[in-house]
């Protein structure tokens, strides 16, 4: 996720710390490069390259730029690698506008060909310059600034928001189509950027924009443009009067919650990411050809590593090995060498258990590669090559869109190797959105009667069975409650006994299992205990199962992962019934790095 920060003064002056401060409070989206713009009369000053905020600062002395407008952004790479000419701000062909982009603009391949062909210069490969030519080409034709923004939104494609200025004015200029943005009003300046708590730290009145809306930032005021007709917007500013953790929470009660909520955006995020990634096809090439696959984790992150197995099985007809860390080590490792492809699967990246593992299986010659949140962990630096999780900061110890975001890397890569569209995942995000809507109060009426007891069942089977072992664990993580996730068709093996009135066990059906899980429902049920389905409509669940949660009907795959939200819910209701502290469980911690 890139990140975009933009201020607008009434004089020329120090912009450069307000610059750098703004990028820093922007880190946490991730980022590879650094940039920052600013502009005085006839002149801009752009000073940008690959790194971390505080070398590119250092090496490019961004605090002393001056000026009366500025820009700054942290580039995430999707088109182009990260490197000083791709890095953003960009200039227009003859150096007049300065602009820089989040988000993806999927056609660029496409738009960088036409600019060079109508004889613009195009520097980089970067999708954040097409934004600053699609707009210049517009008004090289003659068009005001407002209507050159909105012909240029017709001709990029894609989820973006960018900011752009010309020398010679005093205002900047901004467009929200999918990606966040927000307006801040302070005395004597206006500023915008690609979230809120980053302009909490310079003023407290702020304009929430919507897709669609093109900004102008003067000095005192700001204005608003239908990008659909150029029509006038009216909206009142607001104040912002909560505390800064508040505004982290976005509104809901706890991290967990609000961190559940984003799953959807940060699908739609990785998922952007995966279709722009040069690294993806290398590693699928070393997967298909490897002796041996393995997909090695922890706790949250070895579930998503069995879920991937799955996929790969079921999809692409490749066998992986999904082993937690420290197992790995004791059983595999003797047998690892040269032509064996390991996937390293942390949100944290610095799991010790994880780079125990990293460590000797490189000296052994295995190809190792990195699925990690945190960029620049440990994981993102000690392996060939790794793919970024995209779900920003991930504060609740309990995992959930980093979980989401593991399988949702897992089922596209997947597809790929099984030479399947993987635009068909698209639909995710809003699967995800219909799911959570769908489930909160079917979950929520649950909840009560299920909090009664201290002993569960999670049972899954097939795509569902990761799913389940993820469930149960959100659910002793944070509820404290003993529960127990299995494969369905293992229950009659042993723990039925356990089943006595009442006693809930939730069955997670996978829309091509229902007949098995069915088998499994009634045996808990005629010896009295509560069979709860997660699964989509079937008349046979409704006949058989004591309670039934529904989920969106998809394809048996993405419907395990959908099955996993209806759980994450159940536990952070349960906890907040017990009392509990969902965001910071007793005697866990987010990163784990002690044996
Ligand atoms: C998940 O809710 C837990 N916090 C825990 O199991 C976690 O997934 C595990 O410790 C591994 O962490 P990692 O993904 O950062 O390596």
């Amino acid at each position: 996720m890139c990140g975009i920060f933009g201020i607008v003064t009434d004089k020329e002056q120090l912009l450069g710390p307000i610059l750098v401060e703004a990028a820093r409070r922007l880190t946490y989206r991730g980022y590879d490069s650094v940039g920052a713009a600013t502009l005085n009369g006839s002149k801009i000053d752009l000073r940008k390259d690959a790194g971390r905020v505080d070398d590119v600062a250092a090496r490019y002395n961004l605090a002393e730029m001056t000026g009366q407008r500025g820009i700054t952004q942290l580039r995430w790479a999707t088109f182009g690698e990260p490197s000083q000419v791709n890095a953003q701000p960009h200039l227009d062909s003859d150096g007049d506008l300065v602009g820089a982009h989040n988000g993806n603009v999927v056609n660029n391949v496409e738009l960088r060909q036409q600019f060079m062909a109508e004889g613009l210069l195009v520097r980089s490969h970067n999708d954040g310059e097409s934004c600053v030519h699609a707009v210049e080409r517009h008004l090289n034709r003659g068009h005001g600034f407002i209507d050159a923004i909105r012909l240029a939104h017709a001709d990029l494609q894609g989820d973006y928001a960018f900011v752009i200025g010309r020398i010679n004015e005093d205002c900047l200029y901004a467009i929200k189509k999918g990606s966040g943005l927000v307006v801040g009003l302070g005395e004597g300046f206006t500023c915008v950027s690609s979230d809120l708590p980053s302009l909490l730290p310079l003023t407290r009145t702020i304009l929430r924009i919507q897709d669609g809306e093109i900004i102008t930032l003067w000095p005192d005021r700001v204005e608003l443009h239908s990008v659909k007709d150029g029509s006038p917007i009216a909206r009142e500013p607001e104040t912002v009067t909560q505390t800064m953790e508040a505004v982290q929470k976005g509104g809901y009660a706890h991290f967990m919650l609000k961190e559940i909520h984003d799953q959807p955006q940060v699908a739609r995020e990785v998922l952007h990411m995966l279709q722009g990634s040069p690294d993806v096809q290398p590693v699928l090439d070393r997967i298909a050809a490897a002796r041996h696959v393995y997909f090695i984790g922890c706790g949250t992150s070895y579930h998503a590593c069995l879920a991937g197995a799955v996929y790969f099985g079921q999809l692409a007809g490749k066998a992986v090995i999904p082993v937690v860390a420290t197992q790995f080590i004791s059983q595999y490792l003797p047998a690892v060498g040269p032509g064996d492809v390991g996937i390293f699967v942390s949100q944290s990246g610095e799991t010790k258990d994880v780079l125990n593992a990293l460590q000797p299986a490189e000296q052994r010659g295995m190809t190792c590669y990195g699925l990690a949140n945190v960029i620049g962990s440990t994981l993102t630096k000690t392996t060939a090559a790794w793919l970024p999780l995209c779900c920003g900061y991930e504060i609740s110890v309990p995992a959930t869109k980093t979980f989401t975001n593991q399988v949702v890397t897992f089922l596209y890569l997947a597809y790929r190797l099984a030479g399947r569209d993987p635009r068909e995942l698209d639909s995710i995000p809003e699967l995800m959105e219909q799911t959570l809507a769908l489930a909160a109060p079917q979950v929520e009426a649950i909840t009560p009667s299920v909090n009664a007891w201290n002993d569960l069942y999670c049972l899954g089977y097939s795509a569902t069975y990761p799913m389940a072992l993820e469930g149960a664990l959100k659910l002793k993580e944070i509820t404290y409650a003993h529960c127990e996730g299995m494969i369905s068709t293992e229950f009659k093996h042993g723990p039925l006994a356990a089943v006595t009135k009442g006693f809930p066990v939730l069955f997670i059906a996978g829309p091509e299992d229902v007949p098995l899980i069915v088998s499994g429902i009634n045996e808990v049920t005629c010896r009295g205990g509560r069979a709860i389905a997660i699964a989509q409509a079937d008349p046979r669940l409704e006949a058989n199962a004591s309670d039934i949660i529904t989920i969106p009907v998809a394809p048996p795959q993405v419907s395990s992962l959908l099955a996993v939200l209806p759980l994450q819910l159940l536990s952070y209701y349960m906890c907040v019934a017990r009392g509990y502290d969902p965001d910071f469980p007793r005697n866990l911690s987010k990163t784990l790095t002690v044996d």
